[in-house]
């Protein structure tokens, strides 16, 4: 039995007041766009949006729903794909949105940090950074919707993850509201502070269910001055990863992406989006995205890419190149992997899964994953594309072109279990990138080590001890 209880009128007043003027959102056509997740897999209900703008109202209204027993569901740009900010069907968890944090409260570009509240878009957070003359390099398809909060909340991974990590990786330090409404300064940002237990990094990808992210100390980085980016044909997957190999050595580790893209992601890609070209002369079966780049002006890099890929061309890893002569050049290669999931939107339904293995295995798992997707639905269309530099592909599954919708569909659970089986045999994991949410949890209890969840409901319990936070996100609300 959840211990979370219906808010009622007079809850509802209160926090009205707690969320303060323009706070809370409560007429339908309002609240609509809350009820929904990114991928319109989830729907739910609420009784209203709050929109606090400080920090000390979110800890006002935590403290209120924690004795009330108000669960609570935190949304930054909601562009999740796990709905992980829908709120279920109840109708009794009150949304809370961060939206109005967006204050850079601080940029330290001689330390190289800077301090966003969480309703910053990642893009306001990465133009501060380039203001300053810095990077910050988190970047992801959504950058101009998802917020700083979110992408921390979720751990966020994205194009540059090969060369400066996930979001946890680019965090200095956090301001967290507790559950009951306490709040946690973390963000003094030492890089050497070894006082205990590091406590940021508990609400990093624990979705909104241990407390609310209200502002993060970002870590920054040089900005590169020579960015070299190719198109790249590669023989098969295999190849790629003997290529990405390769560059890092003659490079001094400067790749900073390393994205594989399948002929039929590229064919959707030409097919969908306007003004999307080819950049080769001829059809290949595999490509590679692939970035170079350095803080200081260095025309010797691009010797070195276009050196190491005439190599892996007498070797027959490599059929055909682009390098980017121009910054729109290099935006159009860009576009050709980030619209990927826009176009695969527009070929009817798809079957999705956020997988990583070790890189060296990956060819391997891509062609045993595949051969099984293809057994459980025949006449499907493999898309399985992404982080090869991360060891992370999202292996997706479109329906077949003359097929039927729903017969697709109900095909998921089957291929969902059996993908994610493969994975478990690779070592792998079945959510790299994309979180849990609500549409992972059972699979979080099957495929996680009994220990690893015990330890986290025991976490859970011991910092929301009424379950109010994001309640069914991440772990059962009710286990057993
Ligand atoms: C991407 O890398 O394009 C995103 O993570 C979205 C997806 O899963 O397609
Ligand atoms: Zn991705």
């Amino acid at each position: 039995v959840s211990t979370t209880r219906n808010p009622d009128p007079a809850f509802i007043d209160r926090l009205r007041e707690l969320a303060g003027p323009h706070g809370l959102l409560d007429a339908p056509e309002d609240v609509a766009p809350y009820l929904v997740d990114h991928r319109r897999l989830h729907h739910g209900r609420t009784p209203c949006v709050l929109r606090p703008d400080t920090t000390e109202r979110v800890a006002a209204i935590l403290a209120a729903c924690h004795e009330a027993r108000c669960a609570v569901v935190p949304v930054g740009g909601n562009t999740s794909y796990c709905g992980g900010p829908t709120p279920d069907a109840s109708g009794t968890q009150v949304v809370l949105s961060l939206a109005r944090l967006d204050r850079i409260r601080s940029v330290d570009a001689a330390d190289f940090q800077l301090v966003a509240e969480a309703g910053c878009t990642l893009r306001q957070v990465q133009e501060v950074a380039d203001s300053a003359d810095r990077l910050f390099p988190l970047s992801l398809g959504s950058e101009g919707s998802c917020q700083i909060g979110g992408n921390l909340s979720t751990n966020a991974g994205g194009t540059a993850v090969l060369r400066y990590g996930m979001a946890r990786d680019l965090v200095l330090g956090l301001e967290v509201v507790l559950p009951d409404g306490r709040v946690l300064d973390q963000l003094k940002g030492l890089r050497k502070d070894n006082t205990g237990y590091d406590l940021k990094h508990l609400f990093i990808g624990a979705e909104g269910t241990l407390g609310v992210i209200t502002a993060v100390r970002c870590k920054l980085f040089p900005r590169p001055v020579t960015l070299e980016t190719a198109f790249v044909a590669v023989r098969d997957p295999l190849a790629a990863v003997a290529l990405l190999e390769r560059l890092r050595e003659v490079t001094g580790d400067a790749v900073s992406t390393f994205e594989l893209v399948p002929r039929i992601a590229l064919e959707m890609v030409l097919r969908h989006i306007e003004r999307a070209a080819d950049p080769l002369d001829r059809a290949y079966p595999w490509y590679a995205l692939i970035e170079v780049s350095t803080s200081r002006d260095d025309p010797g890099l691009r010797e070195v890419l276009m050196a190491t890929l005439s190599e892996a061309i007498e070797r027959e890893e490599v059929a055909d190149a682009a390098l980017a002569a121009s910054g729109p050049q290099r935006d159009a290669f860009w576009r050709l992997r980030e619209t990927i999931p826009e176009a695969q939107r527009h070929e009817g339904a798809s079957i999705k899964h956020d997988v990583s293995v070790a890189p060296r295995r990956m060819p391997e798992f891509i062609r045993e994953g595949t051969e099984l997707a293809l057994r459980l639905a025949p006449g499907a269309r493999v898309v399985a594309y992404g982080h090869l530099g991360d060891g992370n592909v999202h292996f997706n599954l479109s329906q077949p072109p003359a097929g039927d919708r729903e017969a697709f569909e109900s095909l998921a659970p089957q291929i969902h279990r059996a993908m994610h089986d493969l994975v478990a045999r690779y070592d792998g994991s079945f959510s790299a990138e994309h979180g849990i949410g609500q549409l992972k949890v059972g699979e979080l209890e099957r495929y996680e080590d009994p220990v690893a969840l015990d330890v986290m409901r025991a976490i859970k319990h011991a910092l929301d001890p009424h379950g109010i936070m994001n309640p069914g996100k991440v772990l059962r609300s009710n286990p057993g």
